[in-house]
């Protein structure tokens, strides 16, 4: 009886890293290699082990707090020394600028080692932007990856708390790859388990070797290992790196097929798998090296020959569904072969489904001029405004059409946040908002024009600010067509022209007066505004009148 027992992808092994004496390496051109939780004084720094140059992620995102794990806890890369937590907020996201259009793999590593001395393995979600990537549970993981193809030139990598425990994160890595390579067109691929490689040497592959620093961990094979000292060529887009290619096993029964089982999560996952192969024993004339490749019984590609001392990549071209949460992956020798099967190694991936479309790019952009323009510090304003809804920023409305349509923002609610400043043109960019409260703020100036251009809106509260009038006629023409405006509480707001020369003095005055008279001035203002305040409401328009209600004085001009 022959064993048909096969090789488990997830075995997991005691981890070596090989130590390179780095030289010449390759550049590390595009890639994005954070060290979350460095301190920006010791930043930026060359790994020891890689001679990747790694910085402080601090300028990436807003909110977190920097851990040390244990002393106990030892790591290989410096990276893993310091981590970013998350105790504040629900959703806290990096934003990262990148090339549109370009194939990145992104990493997230995570080393708790009880840096919060809970002993509790931190639980949460990853998010891409608006999408789901993957639930990170600690107790399992330590790094996640994804090859995803950004469709717009900044990328959100969020951690999203899920339950108790709070997300955090040691090292956030891009990657960006060569677009004909890995086929993220049909969604964004996840890793599953580990780069699998049947070296025997017992080390980690990553930078410089692999120059795209795919991390490539070694197997315990129970096959035949089969391995060369000659250089693998790799002029693919793949790019395998030599030291992957060079060896590779066979089956130990060369009458039977080289097997692996791969698990998936979920029944309905869709698979992506490379195997990567090179003919790396020297074979006679007379020999022939040729399988079948199977996934789950469908054969992806038939009759292969490995190349010889050349490294090729075959795949399944669109996305396979395994049966019952694991899929079988076979290479099936041919009639004709005299020789095995043989591997060097392989990749296999969830493919995603990202659905959600990101908000609106031009809103997105409103929303951080206005964010910036009043130096708004809302936890809650971290990645997409609107998506998903569930997690969308506080203090605004976004209108959903479905998944695929880029939401937009209908209501901004700023009232109470202690706005200073005048009202900033970025509003006039949110071209879909149709409710704007501003009120109870200490904004000052003019309201301007722009309020009243805006098609959309219907209402506007700016009540209770240190607002100036007058207000700009075209209002009126808005108010006829159901405009909503309120301006209650900005004791220096007049409803007509009849107030513009008043104010128009004001600003001229301070600019002939020399400094110290300013000063005076400005103080005699603030006592005259005081004393007024406390004067009995008059009625009428176009004069200073405290606590107007621009409805109701629009009402008022009209009539005798
Ligand atoms: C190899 O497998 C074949 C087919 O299962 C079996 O007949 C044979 O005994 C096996 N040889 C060894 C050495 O296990
Ligand atoms: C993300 O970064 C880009 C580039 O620096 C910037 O244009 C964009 O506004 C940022 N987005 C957010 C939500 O901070
Ligand atoms: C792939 O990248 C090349 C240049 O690097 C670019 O010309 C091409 O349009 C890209 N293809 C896709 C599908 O983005
Ligand atoms: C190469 O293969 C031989 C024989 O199978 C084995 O003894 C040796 O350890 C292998 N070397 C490496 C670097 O894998
Ligand atoms: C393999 O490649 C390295 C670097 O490219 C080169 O120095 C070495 O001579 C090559 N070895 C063989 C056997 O061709
Ligand atoms: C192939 O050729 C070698 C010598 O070149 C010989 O030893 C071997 O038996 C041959 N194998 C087959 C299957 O003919
Ligand atoms: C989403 O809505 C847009 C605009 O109404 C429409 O063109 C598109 O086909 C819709 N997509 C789906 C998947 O329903
Ligand atoms: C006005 O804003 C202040 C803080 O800026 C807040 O304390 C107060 O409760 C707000 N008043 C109303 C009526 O919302
Ligand atoms: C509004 O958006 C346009 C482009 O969409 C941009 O050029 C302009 O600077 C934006 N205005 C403000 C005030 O943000």
């Amino acid at each position: 009886m022959g064993c048909h027992c096969k090789l488990l992808l997830a075995v997991s092994v005691g981890i070596f890293a090989i130590i390179h004496i780095v030289q010449a390496q390759p550049d590390q051109q595009g890639f994005i290699s954070l060290d979350c939780g460095l301190p920006p004084g010791e930043s930026p720094y060359t790994d020891p082990v890689t001679g990747l140059t790694f910085s402080s992620d601090a300028e990436f995102i807003r909110s977190g707090k920097r851990g040390e794990p244990g002393d106990t806890v030892t790591y290989i890369y410096r990276q893993y020394k310091d981590l970013r937590y998350f105790p504040d907020g629900i959703r806290n996201c990096y934003n990262l600028t990148v090339n549109k259009g370009t194939n990145y793999l992104i990493r997230a590593g995570f080393s708790y080692g009880n840096y919060d001395g809970l002993n509790v393995y931190p639980k949460f979600d990853l998010h891409v932007g608006p999408n789901m990537w993957i639930a990170v549970d600690l107790d399992n993981d330590d790094d996640r990856e994804i090859i995803y193809m950004s469709k717009s030139n900044s990328l959100q990598i969020c951690l999203v708390k899920t339950g108790s425990t709070i997300p955090m994160i040691s090292t956030l890595e891009l990657r960006p790859l060569r677009n004909d390579s890995y086929t993220t067109q049909l969604g964004p691929l996840n890793l599953i388990y580990r780069r699998a490689y049947t070296g025997n040497s017992g080390g980690f592959i990553r930078y410089p070797d692999d120059v795209f620093d795919r991390k490539w961990v070694p197997y315990n094979w129970f096959e035949t290992n089969v391995n060369t000292t000659l250089n693998v060529t790799s002029s693919n887009p793949f790019v395998v790196p030599d030291a992957v290619s060079r060896s590779g096993i066979s089956p130990k029964n060369v009458t039977l097929p080289l097997g692996f089982y791969m698990f998936t999560n979920h029944d309905s996952d869709k698979v992506n798998v490379y195997f990567h192969f090179a003919e790396i024993q020297t074979l006679n004339a007379n020999d022939t090296r040729e399988f079948d490749i199977l996934l789950d019984g469908d054969i992806i590609h038939k009759a292969y020959s490995p190349k010889v001392l050349q490294s090729e990549t075959k795949y399944n071209i669109s996305p396979q569904k395994c049966g019952f949460g694991s899929c079988d992956l076979d290479l099936v020798r041919t009639q004709r072969s005299n020789l095995p099967p043989l591997i060097n190694a392989i990749e296999a991936f969830t493919v995603l489904d990202f659905p959600y479309a990101e908000t609106n790019p031009d809103d997105v952009a409103a929303m951080k001029n206005i964010q910036e323009s009043y130096g708004l510090n809302i936890i809650s304003w971290q990645g997409d405004p609107c998506v998903p809804e569930l997690l969308k920023w506080e203090d605004l409305k976004c209108s959903y059409t479905n998944k695929s349509t880029p939401p937009r923002i209908i209501s901004l609610d700023l009232s109470s946040h202690g706005l200073k400043g005048v009202i900033t043109h970025a509003f006039q960019n949110l071209t879909e908002l149709q409710k704007l409260d501003l009120s109870n703020n200490s904004l000052t100036g003019e309201v301007p024009e722009f309020l009243a251009s805006m098609k959309s809106l219907s209402i506007i509260n700016l009540n209770w600010n240190d607002l100036t009038g007058p207000l700009p006629k075209t209002f009126h023409d808005r108010e006829k067509s159901g405009l909503k405006l309120t301006v209650q509480g900005n004791s220096r707001i007049c409803a007509d022209a009849s107030c513009k020369v008043n104010n128009n003095q004001k600003y001229v005055l301070p600019v002939v007066a020399s400094a110290a008279s300013v000063l005076i001035i400005i103080a005699m203002v603030i006592l005259i505004l005081v004393f007024k305040k406390k004067r009995p409401t008059q009625v009428g328009c176009g004069q200073l009148i405290p606590h107007l209600q621009f409805n109701t004085c629009y009402q008022k001009v009209g009539s005798p």
